[in-house]
Order: C-alpha cells, then structure tokens, then sequence
C-alpha cells in the first residue's frame, strides 16, 4: 500500500492558496517542494502537517479531521495537527509539521516547525526509578517508545522470550508471506534505536516468577530483576492442535517472525498446502500461499469462514473471495491425523499436503499472572487504567481484560492497534498520568486486494443493518442490539469507518477532542 509517486502532486502551498476555498473543517493534499503537505482548516486556524501516515503511507487527506487531529483512513492512526505528533498508534512516528501564514487572502505554507519531542518538558521527578516490560511485541513496544516519548529517564528494561527484536506482527501473514514485502520492512525499529533510547531490550530472556510483594521478577537463568512499575505484556500463543502427527516437520504455525521465516522456507518447494482454521490469520495464510501459487485446502469446523465475528452475509463475501482464487474449502469437518504426505479429516477425507498451517486460534500467555496471584477471568483483570489487581503492575494487549466503556463489558481482544494503544495509555499511567483506556477497538484484516476494516466490539447482536454491496465491495455493516451500534464492519468505505469510531468516541466522552 503507498500513494503513487506519479499522482498530481496538487497545488504548490509554497505558493500559497486562496484561504475562502478552504472550508472549515476541510483538507487539502498539496506539497512544499518535494514534501506532500496536508493543509486543514479549523476555524479561522490553518495547519500544514506531512500528508502520508507514518504507518504505511495512507493519504492523511482522504482521513477525517476530529478537532485538531486528523485520523488515517486505512488503520486509524491520529496525528495532532498542530504538531505532527502520532497521537495513536499504529503509528508511532510523527509526521512533519509546518508553519503558516495568512497574507493577502492567502494562506502560505512556510518552514518546516520543530519536532514535538524537542519542545516536550522532562517527566517529573517523581518518576519511578526502575521500569520493566515483559514482552516484546505491540504493547510493550508501543509502551517503551511512549516512555521515553515522554521523556521517562529512569532505567527501561524490555524482557522477550522471542529471539527477535519487536517486529511489525500483522505483517506476518500478509505481505511478508506472499513474498510480497522484503523482511527489512518487519522490525518496528532498526536495531539502534533501542541502544539511542536507552531501552535494555533483553531478547531469549524468559521470565518464569513475578513477585508482587518484592516487586521482582525471576528470569529463566535464575537471576532476578527488581522494578517500581511492571508492565504485563506477554501476548498470546497459538493453540496446539492434538492430533496425530501435528510435530511434523511440514506443520507449522504463525507466531513469530521465526515462524513466519519457517513457512516461508517450506513454501518455497510446497505444492499444496492444508490451512487448519478460517479465521482471520489462517485465512490470511491462505491468501499469501495462493500468492506464492501453492495449491490451498481449508479445513475448518465452522459452516462459515469469520461467521462468529463477521456474520453470515460478509463469512459468505469472504469465502467466495477466496474461491474465486483458487482455494478450495472443507468446512463443517476437522483434521483428524496428519502424515508426511496427507491431512485425514473426521469425515474421511485426504487432502494431500506437503506443508500444513494451523490457525486455529490463540490463547493468552497468562502463567505469570496466574502464578503471581494476580486477578483472572480469561485474562488478566485490569481497571480503567490498565492497573492489575497487584498495584504498580499493569497489563496491555492480548492478556489484559478491562472495562469497555462502549459496550459497557469487560472485554479482552486480540487486536494489533488496541494493543498498541494500551501500551501507551499503560505508559502514560506508570508516569502516574490517571488516563482511563476507552479507544474504541479496532481492527483490520486484508485477503488478496480487499480489506476489512471493524470499528467496535460487538460478541452478539440482534440485528446485522447491511448497506451497499458487499459482492461489489463497497458496503458497510452495522452489528446492532436492541438498535443501538455497536459494531461497525467495512470494505472501501473508510471515511464511514472513521465516523463511526469518532461517535463511539463522542458517545463515551462527549466533549473530547480526539486528543487522547
Ligand atoms: C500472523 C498474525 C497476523 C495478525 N494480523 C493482525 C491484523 O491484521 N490486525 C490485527 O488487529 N491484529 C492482528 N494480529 C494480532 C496482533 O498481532 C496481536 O493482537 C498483538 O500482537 C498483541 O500484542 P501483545 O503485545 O499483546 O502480544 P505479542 O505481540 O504477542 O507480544 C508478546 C511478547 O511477550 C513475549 N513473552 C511472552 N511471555 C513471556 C515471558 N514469560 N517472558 C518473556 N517474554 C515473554 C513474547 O515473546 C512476545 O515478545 C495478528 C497476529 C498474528 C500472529
Ligand atoms: S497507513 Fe495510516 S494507520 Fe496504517
């Protein structure tokens, strides 16, 4: 996904525009010399910001300005207009900021204004000494940018049982493994940002005891490390199927980048492959396989590929989508047994297959939280700022179940963005700032050139309000109950996408600006 390098440029803001044809509340997608610039109205207030989300590349332009933000249309992100800042992840790096002038009629983009970080005070004193993370993935990571963000000078140590540093996770079954991507693409950050920021990123380092009256952890090597705030980040791990020849070494799955490196080894001499599991990552597999030309067998218990989540008419949409190339689905049945040349199903068949892919499902890493004493219920039990029930020790991400103010539950999700904002807002909350989570969850899914965006949180619903086509991908879906949204699923219609995130936000805090 970029913007083509051939496209108009549009206007030179240079030069300047006149300020009538700006309406308030409108953006303009232009440049200053080479630089694209996004030039927004507030009020009488002119902003100049870079025009590509730091993320991927998405056009700022054709996103939605909520106060003095501006949200990405493809995965979210909000940036502050008046400094660039990206306020939520996914990105995380914060996009030019310029200043204006207005003159005669005209407003004129001038140079490019100091970066956030430069002009951000110190965090307080009163800052806890010793900040530990366990986990390397989006929380974590997104937790130790935030901290040193703020300028957090104490000690940041980031603890991960993975061999490789934080890597950009969704990818994984994407781009990555249609070959599509090359790996320099993967880490969230190249290898020296963590000695530049001070982060101690501690890599193959397991943390097998947590001690909350101590306030210390014991690693896997015996040794052990002492924190005043602890950051719970450990993810999830794919469930193991039990099953006759799932050790094979033709069976894989897709957690990590050494996953992703394996099956991209086996794909390389695979001809047909067996896909266990139509949810989102296998499915994705499945798409990133037909990329590379493997023939693709899914095999899935449930009647409907993403039904539980999507509904029937989208799990309909997306089965076709993957018909259409070339992968053949064997739905309502289960594996049974795998052998170096076959997967035998429960209801008798054999599907040749000489590399196997089980996605069925994640479930949360959750033993040091248990073996701590900390509270549990299907994840780690945390308050409205992410705090667990042992104070100074917070949870984000996969693990964490907290209070949804939207759906007014107590929710836990595996979604790379609300993992990420959790991160920060666990940041923000261990510098002692009081930030209560309430993003609204979001999560996106890409099979082939389609991709589904989902604002919200919705587990049942009572009614599934479809507009446009979803055949001709263009449509959205409402999950309703008792006529109230509460989820909101769509394919190229990001513009509604943003809106309905921004009136969840509206519905919980009315007066926001956006800012979190
Ligand atoms: C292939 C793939 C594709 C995905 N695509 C999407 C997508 O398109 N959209 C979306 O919204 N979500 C997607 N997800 C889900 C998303 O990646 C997760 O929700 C997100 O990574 C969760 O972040 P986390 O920080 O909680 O855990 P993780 O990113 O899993 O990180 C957990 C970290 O903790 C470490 N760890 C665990 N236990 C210990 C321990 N005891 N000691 C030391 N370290 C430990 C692990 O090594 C790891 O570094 C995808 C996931 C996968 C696997
Ligand atoms: S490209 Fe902007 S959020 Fe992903």
């Amino acid at each position: 996904m970029s913007t083509d390098p051939s496209a108009d440029k549009g206007p030179d803001l240079a030069q300047g525009v006149a300020a009538e044809s700006l309406a308030d509340g409108a953006m303009l997608s232009g440049h200053v010399g080479d630089d694209a610039v996004l030039l927004a109205r507030r009020g009488d207030e002119f902003f100049a910001i870079g025009a590509e989300c730091t993320h991927y590349h998405g056009p700022l332009a054709d996103g939605l300005m909520v106060g003095d933000t501006v949200r990405c249309p493809w995965h979210h992100a909000c940036f502050s207009l008046r400094t660039g800042e990206a306020l939520r992840a996914p990105a995380l790096a914060p996009v030019d900021c310029w200043t204006t002038e207005r003159r005669e009629g005209k407003v004129i983009v001038l140079g490019k204004a100091a970066s956030p970080q430069a002009t951000r005070a110190a965090s307080p004193a009163a800052a806890p000494q010793k900040i530990v993370i366990v986990g390397g993935g989006a929380a974590g990571f997104a937790a130790a940018e935030m901290l040193r963000r703020l300028r957090y000078a104490g000690s940041l140590v980031m603890l991960s049982d993975d061999d490789a540093p934080p890597v950009d996770r969704p990818n994984l079954s994407k781009d990555s493994l249609a070959g599509s991507a090359p790996e320099d693409w993967l880490p969230l950050r190249a290898d020296d940002f963590y000695t530049e920021q001070a982060i101690d990123l501690r890599l193959k380092t397991r943390v097998v005891g947590l001690d909350t009256r101590a306030r210390e952890l014991e690693l896997g090597d015996g040794s052990k490390l002492a924190y005043d705030r602890l950051l719970l980040a450990t993810g999830a791990e794919p469930v193991r199927l039990d099953i006759p020849g799932i050790d094979l070494p033709h069976v894989h799955s897709l957690r990590t980048l050494a996953d992703c490196r394996a099956i991209i080894a086996r794909a390389a001499t695979a001809r047909r492959a067996v896909v266990m599991g139509a949810s989102f990552i296998g499915l994705e597999v499945a798409a990133s396989l037909r990329t590379r030309g493997i023939e693709v067998h899914v095999v899935a218990p449930d009647k409907r590929p993403m039904e539980r989540v999507l509904g029937p008419a989208l799990g309909d949409f997306v089965r076709r989508l993957h018909e259409e190339h070339g992968v053949v689905f064997h739905l309502d049945d289960t594996a049974s047994a795998i052998d170096a040349q076959q997967v035998t199903l429960h209801g008798g068949a054999r599907i040749a297959a000489d590399l196997v892919v089980v996605g069925v499902g994640v479930r949360p890493r959750l033993a040091l939280a248990e073996q701590a004493g900390l509270a549990i219920d299907r994840g780690v039990t945390v308050d409205a700022y992410l705090e667990t029930s042992a104070p100074g020790v917070f949870a984000a991400g996969d693990i964490a179940r907290w209070p949804d103010p939207h759906s007014g539950a107590a929710i836990r999700v595996e979604h790379w963005v609300v993992a990420q904002r959790q991160g920060q807002t666990a940041a923000r909350n261990m510098l002692g700032h009081r930030e209560r989570f309430n993003a609204v969850p979001f999560f996106w899914s890409q099979h082939y050139d389609v991709q589904i965006n989902y604002v919200g949180h919705a587990e049942s619903w009572d009614e599934i309000a479809i507009d446009g086509d979803i055949a001709g991908r263009d449509c959205t879906l409402r999950y309703q109950r008792g006529g109230r949204v509460l989820a909101l699923a769509s394919i190229y219609r990001d513009a509604e996408s943003l809106m309905a995130e921004a009136a969840m936000e509206r519905e919980v805090a009315p007066a926001g600006t956006g800012e979190p």
